[in-house]
């Protein structure tokens, strides 16, 4: 059986910046709400005005990048696994709109509707996929475009100063390497909390009432909602567990991680699970403060800038762990070959 080894790291982020004191002009809140709870200073959000980018285009500049890095062509990709909660269209998904921005052969592409544990999810299945010797090489994509689909204004203030726009990408190569790669990936869910942290339309079941009730000030259904207190709690909890297991999994200590790098859904919760596992500040990443929470992309990013930064070198333990919508949560551990 083969192993497969992250063999290329990319990301894009939107040129234009919205500093929390910039968000005033749509909604009363303060930077220091916003870096007390969240960590957060600035996010990028595309600006439509001067920008084309959108999901999948963000995903394929991220994808081009990760490429470049490990020394290989489009042509060289076997497949594609793209995961986002905000697509171009409602259907069909940003990886076929990725193969064709990157003029790639016919390669299939798959779509993963994860949120925030999307990359993971994705992850785990190009992994698979390379194990098995189906492919050679995956490109896995993790890319959002929040900002066109959030509630300016101070009644949505609790979700929209969160999130962020951006993309990231690994290309995943088959290694023969028996001892580095990815060692293991663990997925769960529970899906009876699926309404605590969820965007209800449009979709089938408001798809008419999208048109009936267009003129509702009220109905605030296309708009992203969390309960967020509850998400926290169980956001913590889930975190751990899934680091536990991946270290349990590979007989691994928490002293064995060189690098975690959690979804970037709060900085309390990184904090929170730094603490946790008695980890020091040069063993977690954490960049939600200049890019809010990108949601699928944000692992994808802050691998990509932590590697940048020469703090993932070869032989390092690397732990990414991410909890999200669904809910859904998952950890993949990772020996950096
Ligand atoms: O990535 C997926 C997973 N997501 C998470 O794990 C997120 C988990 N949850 C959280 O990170 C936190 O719950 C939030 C950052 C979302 C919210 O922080 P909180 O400490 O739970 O605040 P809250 O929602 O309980 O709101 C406290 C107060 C409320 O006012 P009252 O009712 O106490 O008068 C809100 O109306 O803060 C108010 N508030 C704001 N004030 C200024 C909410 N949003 C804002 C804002 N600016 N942007």
């Amino acid at each position: 059986m083969y192993r497969s080894k992250i063999s290329g790291v990319g990301k894009y982020l939107p040129e234009n910046v919205v500093t929390n004191n910039d968000l005033k002009q749509w909604m009363e809140t303060t930077d220091e709400w916003i870096q007390e709870r969240t960590g957060i200073k600035e996010r990028r959000w595309i600006d439509t005005e001067t920008s084309d980018d959108t999901t999948s285009i963000m995903g394929a500049k991220a994808a081009k990048q990760a490429m470049e890095r490990a020394g290989i062509s489009k042509d060289d990709i076997d497949f594609i696994v793209f995961a986002t909660l905000s697509p171009d269209m409602y259907f069909p998904g940003g990886g076929v709109r990725v193969q064709e921005l990157l003029e790639m052969d016919t390669i299939g592409a798959l779509d993963v509707r994860n949120q925030c544990s999307g990359f993971i999810y994705g992850l785990s299945v190009a992994d698979q996929f390379i194990k098995t010797g189906m492919y050679k090489n995956i490109l896995v994509i993790g890319s959002e475009n929040h900002s066109g689909g959030l509630e300016r204004s101070t009644r949505g203030r609790g979700v929209t100063v969160i999130f962020g726009d951006g993309a990231g990408a690994v290309v995943l190569s088959r290694s023969e390497d028996e001892s580095t790669g990815i060692l293991s990936t663990h997925l769960h869910s529970e899906g009876k909390y699926a309404k605590e942290l969820a965007l209800e339309g449009p979709s089938t079941g408001r798809w008419v009432d999208a048109i009936m009730e267009e003129n509702d000030p009220d109905d605030t259904s296309y708009y992203p909602y969390m309960n967020g207190q509850f998400v926290f709690k169980h956001a913590v909890v889930r975190f751990s567990e899934a680091i536990v297991e991946g270290l349990m999994t590979n007989h691994l200590n928490k002293e064995d991680i060189d690098m975690l790098i959690p979804h970037q859904a709060n900085l309390r919760i990184s904090q929170f699970i730094q603490k946790k596992f008695r980890l020091s500040d040069e063993q977690v990443y954490n960049n939600i403060q200049r890019y809010g929470n990108t949601t699928a992309a944000s692992i994808p990013i802050a691998l990509a800038e932590a590697w940048e930064e020469g703090k993932i070198n070869k032989g390092d333990c690397v732990v990414l762990a991410a909890f999200g919508s669904g809910f859904t949560w998952g950890s993949a551990i990772i020996k950096w070959a």
